[in-house]
């Protein structure tokens, strides 16, 4: 199964699935291991995260309850 957790003020931590492009190559990712994709926008390592939205100081506002609500 996979899984995607949107973290708070960070990436989106992906598990259980395989990071293709648009031409459907797979990004090397360790098996079994989940990965961080970027979603701030400013990592050097597109489409994972690097660690810059720490940096940036990026903020997120979605949280499940708050989705819900709308
Ligand atoms: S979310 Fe971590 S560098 Fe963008």
């Amino acid at each position: 199964m996979t899984k995607i957790t949107v973290k708070a003020n960070g990436p989106y931590l992906v598990e259980g699935a395989d990071i293709v492009d648009e031409t459907g190559a797979s990004f090397p990712v360790e098996a079994g291991k989940p990965v961080a994709l970027c979603r701030c926008g400013a990592s050097a390592r597109k489409p994972f995260c690097d660690g810059t939205h720490v940096k940036i100081g990026f903020k997120s506002a979605e949280t499940a309850a708050a989705f819900k609500a709308k």
